[in-house]
């Protein structure tokens, strides 16, 4: 798949997607001629297509984009993700996408959504099929105006990083568990670091274990694939202190351990490294785009699994940082490797602020459903920043409170802290645990238990299984503002 400015029509392709306003006028006379009929009225997310015999059967797909005012760059992602599913279904080998002006999208923005509404769309995990339908396309986006080209240009080749970056994440969490394992994971993240310019280094045990990392090391004790602290470094601004850590949950498989799941609930947890594999598709998506900034990410990879070996509930155990933890629940396995990811991140790597992504809880999924992120956060500005990226995405996020009568709920009789707060306000005590090894750093904890891993398609171009989220959002809030002025 080739995504690229170029103008073409129906001589050169063999499909045009024609993104259509309903309430504004085309340059096409036969679009107005179409609209007039009751075929096609350019409605938000209608899809109307029609042959043409030339040279060949070609075909003019028309997609609606609502009303010119309420224009956004969601309606415009969506609208050219369900055009392009059926260029796919017409099996189209070369698609043109007539690039339109719209209200409140500038022209970078355009090429954007249009790059991730057909990109994303496309996107099958189909490897171990013996049976592929294959399926290729080359994608041109067509009528950029004149004198934006150098800039859609540029910003086609910002997305399109970042899109490998949403692919990547995607694919790692797709790939099951006897493929990818602590040591599978680091030697992908190895190769993901050559190609796109990140510095990867790889903690075996012993090093771990020096570290005091003993709330990882005790989560992966049951497993026979040995767990990997895997740090990955860009560095795009010398002249800053500033360094962003990105921490991201690397459980490449939790069985519950003792606590153990019941099917079910344990068929899906391949993707219990999601976290992981955002953190990894964020920072090859910085690091490729030479964007401005420090980042470190870091990922504390085991697997949760049952052994003689294994944790057991009212197992006490320490951390990096030197809290005592008393385990109640083995399944609660995310928040004891994020404890020391996190105490690593802040005390050898010197980050100045740490948001750390992790598919933690159930009961973030049971409030929030497959399409928003929980957030726990120790500081408002942070967060602002995060909505603030999530404008441009599409994301969405939604911020939990973090009251002192929660942090109550994690203390221990017995050890400092305990690794459950009960069944109550699950997805805050969980992300409340992690903040206590923060350090006062400002911090953003973000549950994708819900969104990063979904049962059925939440969007036209999020497709099932694994969604590579956060990692748009991600970007931006580590790139910061863009400064074109503001737009959805
Ligand atoms: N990996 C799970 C959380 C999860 C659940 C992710 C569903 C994706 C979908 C996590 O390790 C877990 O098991 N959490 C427990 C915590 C409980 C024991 C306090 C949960 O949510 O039930
Ligand atoms: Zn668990
Ligand atoms: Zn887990």
């Amino acid at each position: 798949m080739n995504i690229d400015i170029k103008n073409v029509d129906l001589s050169t392709v063999e499909a045009m997607i024609i993104p259509v306003y309903q309430d504004k006028v085309n340059n096409c006379e036969w679009v107005e001629k179409i609209k007039k009929s009751n075929a096609f009225k350019g409605k938000e997310g209608e899809v109307f297509y029609f042959t043409k015999e030339e040279g060949g059967l070609k075909y003019e797909i028309l997609v609606g984009l609502g009303e010119y005012e309420k224009s956004s760059a969601e309606i415009l992602r969506s609208s050219i993700a369900k055009a392009t599913k059926k260029a796919k279904e017409l099996k189209v080998k070369t698609l043109g996408i007539q690039f339109t002006e719209s209200k409140n999208i500038c022209v970078g923005g355009t090429v954007k959504a249009i790059a991730e509404g057909s990109r994303l769309a496309l996107y099958t995990f189909n490897k171990y099929k013996s049976k592929k339908e294959e399926y290729d396309v080359d994608i041109f986006i067509s009528k950029v105006p004149e004198e934006k080209i150098a800039k859609a240009t540029e910003r086609l080749e910002e997305v399109n990083n970042i899109i490998d970056g949403v692919i990547i994440a995607r694919n790692l969490v797709n790939e099951p568990a006897n493929v990818i394992y602590p040591e599978t994971l680091a030697s992908e993240a190895e190769s993901i670091g050559k190609d796109s310019g990140f510095e990867v280094e790889v903690f075996g045990e012993d090093k771990i274990k020096s570290l005091g990392m003993e709330a990882f090391l005790t989560v992966g004790m049951g497993s026979d694939k040995k767990p990997k602290l895997i740090v990955m470094r860009y560095m795009g601004d010398k002249d800053s202190e500033e360094i962003t850590g990105l921490v991201g949950k690397g459980l490449t498989y939790d069985t519950g351990g003792y606590s153990l799941k019941p099917n079910d609930s344990m068929k899906d947890m391949k993707s219990d490294m999601g976290g992981a594999a955002a953190v990894i598709g964020t920072i090859s998506a910085l690091a490729k785009n030479k964007v401005k900034q420090n980042v470190i990410a870091v990922v504390a990879a085991c697997e949760n699994a049952i052994s003689g070996g294994s944790y057991k509930p009212g197992d006490i155990i320490s951390s990096m940082a030197g809290k005592t933890i008393e385990v109640l629940n083995t399944d609660a396995e995310g928040r004891l490797t994020l404890a020391d990811a996190v105490t690593y991140i802040v005390r050898k790597e010197k980050v100045t602020k740490v948001i750390d992504v992790a598919t933690l809880t159930g009961a973030a999924l049971i409030a929030l459903g497959e399409t928003t992120t929980a957030v726990v956060s120790n500081n408002d500005e942070f967060y602002g920043k995060l909505i603030k990226a999530s404008e441009k995405t599409g994301e969405h996020f939604w911020r939990l409170p973090g009251y002192d009568e929660y942090k109550k709920m994690i203390k221990s009789d017995i050890a400092d802290l305990k690794n459950v707060g009960g069944r109550l306000a699950g997805t805050i005590t969980a992300g409340l645990f992690v903040g206590e090894f923060v350090e006062e750093k400002p911090w953003l904890h973000l549950d994708i238990a819900g969104t990063s891993w979904t049962s059925t398609p939440v969007s036209e171009y999020v497709v099932k299984g694994a969604t590579g989220a956060p990692v748009r959002t991600l970007y931006y809030l580590v790139k910061g503002p863009c400064g074109c002025g503001s737009h959805k």
